[in-house]
């Protein structure tokens, strides 16, 4: 089995349950304190060793590509100025050790679809997909690094998983899970609750082996007309084991406004800069809160 070295990022999606802030930015790009959605997602594959990292996009979002491209401009203007404490910000938006690869989706046919056009990049080997709209919070080990050392015991996909609360399963991709080991027996695209195998949700970071491409091909449009990469899942089960993954740690869900409210708060909370003034106002704020 080949090591992983590839994730697919799906980054081509439209963002309106942020509209209007997504009109003109794309969703990945709304800043959590101070760095987009997408740079802590490839700040999190970086550390868990992914060399390769093949954004799924869209002709509307070329900023994400900039974001992590050079601005020649901007650097000659900051060393111009003698700003090397910004200067050093700015070119630690894409970590040393990543190169950055895109490719189109040119329609919004679903999750599993845009994938499925990273498979002229990933080829045979076996990949990550993480999704932006996750953020992953652990002090030391992040999910996606802990994801990986259950890859290198088992060589098997690798599904994280989440409990959720009963009037959420709608929201996500459900698993049916056997065992202490988590293996999975099933899934379904958000069901309703009382078809639903679990309360435990999909929660947007995976490991695939690469037959998973294969079945993509010959996956039909699922639940809401999409071609789903739960469905593509499921079918893979035909043919090989695949683990749940229970992770050590907080997620926020940013595509949905709490989620990402919640996340904003509890990282401005974490940041050595912030915590002490934030943490002087908020006190009493939520205090006084009824
Ligand atoms: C996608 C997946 C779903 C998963 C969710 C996690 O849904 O299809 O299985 O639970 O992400 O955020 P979306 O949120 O794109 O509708």
């Amino acid at each position: 089995m080949k090591p992983l070295r590839k994730v697919v990022l799906p980054v081509a999606g439209l963002g309106s349950r942020f509209l209007p802030a997504t009109k003109a930015i794309p969703k990945e790009m709304l800043p959590v304190v101070d760095k987009p959605l997408i740079q802590y997602i490839v700040e999190e594959a970086a550390e868990a060793g992914i060399t390769d990292i093949i954004l799924v996009t869209h002709s509307d979002k070329s900023a994400i590509e900039n974001h992590f491209d050079k601005r020649f401009e901007l650097e000659s203007e900051l060393i111009r100025r003698g700003k090397t404490d910004l200067l050093q910000l700015k070119r630690s938006t894409t970590p040393s050790t990543v190169r950055i690869i895109s490719v189109r989706q040119p329609q919004a046919l679903g999750l599993g679809h845009a994938v499925l056009c990273a498979e002229p990049v990933i080829g045979d080997e076996p990949f990550a997909v993480m999704l932006p709209d996750v953020l992953m919070y652990h002090p030391q080990r992040n999910c996606l690094t802990q994801m990986v050392e259950v890859y290198n015991r088992t060589h098997t996909s690798i599904i994280a998983l989440e409990e959720v609360n009963p009037e959420d399963v709608k929201k996500y991709g459900i698993a049916d899970v056997k065992g202490n080991d988590l293996r999975i027996a099933g899934m379904v695209e958000k069901p309703e609750v009382d078809q639903a195998p679990s309360n435990l949700s999909i929660v947007g970071r995976y490991i695939f082996t690469p037959r998973i491409m294969e079945i993509l091909r010959e996956t039909q449009p699922g639940s809401g007309g999409e071609i789903q990469l739960t469905d593509a899942m499921q079918a893979l089960l035909e043919y090989e084991v695949m683990f749940g993954f229970l992770f050590d740690g907080i997620s926020y869900d940013c595509g949905d406004k709490q989620g990402f409210l919640q996340a904003t708060v509890e990282f401005a909370l974490r940041d050595k800069h912030l915590s002490d003034d934030f943490r002087r106002w908020l006190k009493p704020f939520a205090a006084a809160l009824d």
